[in-house]
């Protein structure tokens, strides 16, 4: 079922009185839940998910992920987190694909396939980003390139499976950088995306599946991308950190 969405991916940043200390502000500057509400994810770094999820009244519209998770269910992977322990702490979504993760940890499809399937077995829902780099643009090669990101990385996942994915079109000369698409661009973008999904999967399919916005979204620009018929919501990098902000742009349907 399409739902509006706005996750905050708070990357590396924040020490554990921070992190407690901004999830306290966005719960109180929320207030209340409202059926109207979007889903509301919050994305903190590993080490503040327990405590951060003991933030989050029960049964709100809050919800906790992460940022990755490792491919295999359990063993000697020094270092890494399994789907099944972000599952342990209340965690409900995961970031995968992210371009950062991509470009930073080399990770492809293959291994994102593998992630996929570990965090769908663990209970979650992940949040799969495609984008395309500056040069990809100005090639004029972005519907190429996302549908081949799709193809190759989202689209082996089963019908049960694909339906508890959430999309978000993330444009990499967008991250960080304050140079948001535009509206158009943005539309553009995610109208492609739902097609690709209807020819992949089903008509229903693509009605249904949830396509985020990311990259220099913030509390001013964010009504006019949210109000594309084919945006149904964004994953907050900067703008997440302050809870005015990352509130202002949960207002902004
Ligand atoms: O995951 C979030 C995105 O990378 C967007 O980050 O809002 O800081 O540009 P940004």
């Amino acid at each position: 079922m399409r739902q509006k969405l706005v996750a905050g991916n708070w990357k590396m940043n924040l020490i554990y009185p921070g992190a407690l200390a901004l999830i306290s502000e966005i719960i109180d500057q929320l207030g209340p839940a409202a059926p109207t509400d979007p889903v509301v994810v919050v994305c903190p770094p590993f080490p503040f998910l327990a405590g951060v999820g003991e933030k989050l009244p029960k049964g709100g519209t809050v919800h906790l992920g992460a940022q990755n998770c490792h491919q295999k269910e359990s063993g000697a992977f020094t270092g890494e987190v399994a789907a099944p322990m972000l599952a342990s702490v209340g965690c409900e979504y995961v970031i995968l694909g992210h371009s950062e993760r991509r470009q930073q940890f080399r990770e492809d499809d293959v291994l994102l396939g593998q992630k996929l399937k570990a965090a769908l077995a663990a209970g979650l829902k992940p949040i799969f980003c495609v984008g395309e780099s500056l040069e990809t643009r100005e090639a004029d090669d972005t519907f190429d390139f996302i549908g081949k990101q799709l193809k190759d990385g989202l689209f082996h996942l089963s019908n049960e499976e694909f339906a508890q994915v959430v999309i978000a079109y993330e444009p990499v000369w967008a991250i960080g950088t304050g140079k948001t698409a535009t509206s158009a661009q943005a539309q553009e973008v995610h109208a492609f995306i739902r097609e690709q999904v209807a020819r992949a999967y089903t008509a229903a399919a693509a009605t249904d599946v949830s396509i985020l916005y990311g990259g220099s979204a913030n509390a001013q620009n964010a009504r006019e991308l949210f109000g594309q018929p084919d945006v149904d919501g964004g994953l907050i990098g900067g703008a997440s950190l302050k809870a005015a902000d990352f509130v202002a742009i949960v207002r902004s349907f």
